[in-house]
Parts: C-alpha cells; sequence; structure tokens
C-alpha cells in the first residue's frame, strides 16, 4: 500500500513547515509543491484582487482562474498558464469549490486531472498536499481517522491518541483535501465519505465527539474515465459532486503548446544542459500520438489501428523530456529523431505482440511516405527491431 502522507504523528496534522516558507528554500527540491512553486504569483494575485472571497478562501474565484489559465495582472505580474484548455471547463469548476458541493475531475489517463486538482488546492486555500491516494488498499483511515496506538494502549482514546486522515484536517482548518483515483478506493470505504459530503460532519464515536467542517471546507477528487466498473461511484456518492469532465486537448498546436510549456519547465527544474527548444520534434511526437489515439491520420485519408496505451500527453512530456536527456549528455545538444525514437517505442509498444504489430504498419503505412520524416522512419525502425 502506498504510504499515507496524511498519516502524520498527532499534534503535527499534515503540517507542512516546507509550505509555509512562501517559497523560499525551496530550489533544491526535486518537485516543489504549486504553492511553493508558483508561491510569488499567488501572492500578487491575492494583492490584486479586489473581488469578493467566499469564506477562507486566499482568493476571489476569478482571481483562481487567472492562476489556472493565466494572464498579465494590473502590476504587470505575468502569471503563467497552468492549464490549457476550456475557460468555462475551468469557471465550473471553480464555482463548484465554492457550494456545498464537492469536485469530481474524472478524464482519461494525462489530462492533467492530479495537475488541476493540485493547483486549484493551492489557489483556493494554500495548501495542495492534503492528499488521500486512492488504491484498492486504502482503509476507512485514510478519509476518516486512525489511532496511534501506543497511545491508544497507553491511554485509551483520547484526542491525542487520534491521527485524523487528510480530510479531517481539511474540514478543521477550512482546507481543501484532495482524493486521486475514488473509484479505485473500495465501496465501502468510498461511502465513508457520503457522511463527510453531506452532513459537513465526521462523527468520532469513540470520543463522543464530531468534527464538523468549517467555512471553506471542500474535496477534490480525481478518476479515471478507464477505471469504470472497477469500484463504481454510488449514486448516493455521486450526487454529491460536480463532475468535471477534462477532455484532451482539442487540437494538435494546443498539445504542442502544452507539451512545450512543460518540457521547459521540468528541463529547468531537472537543470537538463539547454538544448534548443525543439518544436520539430515535439510537433512529431505530438502528431504520432494524436493519429495513433484517434485511428486515423490527421488529414482524416488514412485509417489506423489503435494501440492498447493511453498516449496521453503527460507520456509525450516524458518522451520529449527524456530525448532532451539522451540529447545533451549523449548527442549533439540538438534534439534528434534518433533521440526521440526510443521513448515513443516504449510509448505505443506496451504489449509486445499486438501492439508491435501496430506501431510497425503505422511506420510503414505513415511515417515511411510522409515528407520530411526519412530520419524518424530510420530512427524508428532501429529501435523497433
Ligand atoms: N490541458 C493541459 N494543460 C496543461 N498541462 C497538461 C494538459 N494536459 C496534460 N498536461 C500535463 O500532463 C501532465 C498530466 O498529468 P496528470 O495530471 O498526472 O494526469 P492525470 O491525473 O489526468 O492522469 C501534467 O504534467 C500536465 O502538465
Ligand atoms: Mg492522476
Amino acid at each position: 500500500m502506498t504510504p499515507n502522507p496524511a498519516a502524520p504523528s498527532p499534534g503535527a496534522p499534515g503540517a507542512s513547515p516546507a509550505a509555509a516558507d512562501g517559497g523560499a528554500g525551496t530550489t533544491g527540491l526535486l518537485r516543489p509543491h504549486a504553492e511553493q512553486q508558483f508561491a510569488a504569483e499567488l501572492a500578487a494575485l491575492a494583492a490584486s484582487d479586489d473581488r469578493p472571497r467566499p469564506p477562507a478562501w486566499r482568493l476571489s474565484p476569478a482571481a483562481v482562474v487567472t492562476y489556472l489559465l493565466g494572464g498579465t495582472l494590473p502590476d504587470g505580474t505575468v502569471v503563467t498558464p497552468k492549464y490549457v484548455g476550456p475557460r468555462r471547463l475551468v469557471e465550473v469548476a471553480v464555482a463548484t469549490l465554492a457550494t456545498d458541493r464537492a469536485l469530481l475531475l474524472l478524464g482519461v489517463p494525462g489530462t492533467a486531472k492530479t495537475w488541476v486538482s493540485e493547483h486549484l488546492a493551492a489557489a483556493v486555500c494554500g495548501r495542495s498536499t492534503l492528499v488521500v491516494q486512492g488504491t484498492s488498499g486504502t482503509a476507512e483511515e485514510a478519509v476518516r481517522y486512525g489511532w496511534n496506538y501506543a497511545r491508544l494502549l497507553a491511554e485509551g482514546p483520547s484526542p491525542a491518541a487520534l491521527v485524523p486522515s487528510p480530510v479531517m484536517v481539511a474540514m478543521r482548518e477550512a482546507q481543501v483535501a484532495r482524493i486521486e483515483e475514488l473509484t479505485r478506493i473500495p465501496s465501502d470505504v468510498q461511502d465513508a465519505l457520503i457522511t463527510v459530503l453531506s452532513e459537513k460532519s465526521l462523527p468520532v464515536p469513540e470520543l463522543g465527539v464530531e468534527v464538523q467542517a468549517a467555512k471553506g471546507f471542500n474535496v477534490i477528487a480525481t478518476a479515471n474515465d478507464r477505471d469504470r466498473g472497477v469500484n463504481e461511484l454510488s449514486s448516493a456518492l455521486r450526487r454529491r459532486f460536480n463532475t468535471v469532465v477534462l477532455p484532451l486537448p482539442g487540437t494538435p498546436e494546443e498539445e504542442v503548446q502544452i507539451v512545450v510549456r512543460r518540457v521547459e519547465q521540468l528541463g529547468s527544474a531537472l537543470e537538463l544542459p539547454e538544448v534548443p527548444a525543439a518544436l520539430e520534434e515535439i510537433r512529431r511526437v505530438v502528431t504520432v500520438f494524436r493519429e495513433l489515439r484517434s485511428g486515423s491520420t490527421l488529414d482524416g485519408r488514412t485509417a489506423l489501428k489503435t494501440p492498447s496505451g493511453t498516449l496521453s500527453t503527460a507520456e509525450a512530456i516524458s518522451v520529449v523530456t527524456h530525448g532532451l536527456a539522451l540529447s545533451a549528455h549523449f548527442g549533439d545538444g540538438v534534439l534528434r529523431a534518433s533521440d526521440i525514437a526510443a521513448g515513443i517505442v516504449g510509448s505505443v509498444v506496451k504489449d509486445p505482440v499486438a501492439d508491435r504489430a501496430v506501431w510497425v504498419e503505422y511506420l510503414e503505412a505513415v511515417a515511411r511516405e510522409r515528407e520530411g520524416w526519412a530520419d524518424f522512419y530510420r530512427a524508428c525502425r532501429e529501435v523497433t527491431g
């Protein structure tokens, strides 16, 4: 089972000293939290935000949308776009968080559900770390509360022996709790959320008390389209959520833009040696992914078989990042077809038999014939074997 970051020692419920430092001292971290990495943007947004804020919110809903989609503030601060997609969808998501309904982000893998959830929590309450990671082994303690058994045995049930879940901490402290992969959580554990979301209360019968949610508490859950039917959400629970479906990027240009931006950020976070913007190769990766995903060439002329993997934008990002590392350390510092070929083949060919056949067909029928793709075709053939 995944260790639960939300089972801190009593007395330090989810307290994250790093989150409180306003972004200073995070440069040595491999992956700072959103509220650390974008502390300056969040502070500038708060300073210029004169719209009404819902109880306990750090920003107004409009400012949260600006944080997600990007913009320029009156004082000249540039807010970088975190999410590329329909504005309306982000507005619906943010508005939901200001109501008594929770937010469910639904979509195929790699559509930025986790990413959006983290940034929403960071913008709304300044803390994205109250997370329950949903797995088939997620127990009720991860959603409600557990006990520090040493203290429980020594002292009996007491507030000090109680280990709150991230959800309980969020209720107490008027924060947003995040639940990842909700539909992987066994149904009986999911049911524990119904009381929380409908009554906004979490009873602790052992202590004869209940924790009532402070204004500002809400929940963002994510769930995978492909997991449908794994642990279907009960209708009782579904009714407590507003569902927002995150789409795959609408156009190749949009997807290229997402990959370029993310690769840039990752490259600088990993301190990879500078490799010139490799738009050409990025376009190629995005084209291959989109064509195989949709089962047709971009011009719609040739029907294609689709491989078993999801070929998400997130995977395109890692193919390019990996290619940049290859090129920087072992190549001539320019991203070439040979740097991305192995990554692409790895993403497409998950099943060594069926996917390989799909891939070889794509190479022969599409890549080989395409103008300007000779280097790519050759590099891919070489690693496909
Ligand atoms: N529309 C988008 N806008 C911005 N980034 C995106 C978009 N789609 C995908 N990404 C990027 O891809 C990755 C998505 O990963 P993740 O949020 O883990 O996906 P999911 O949780 O939906 O499986 C993130 O790094 C994010 O930057
Ligand atoms: Mg996710």
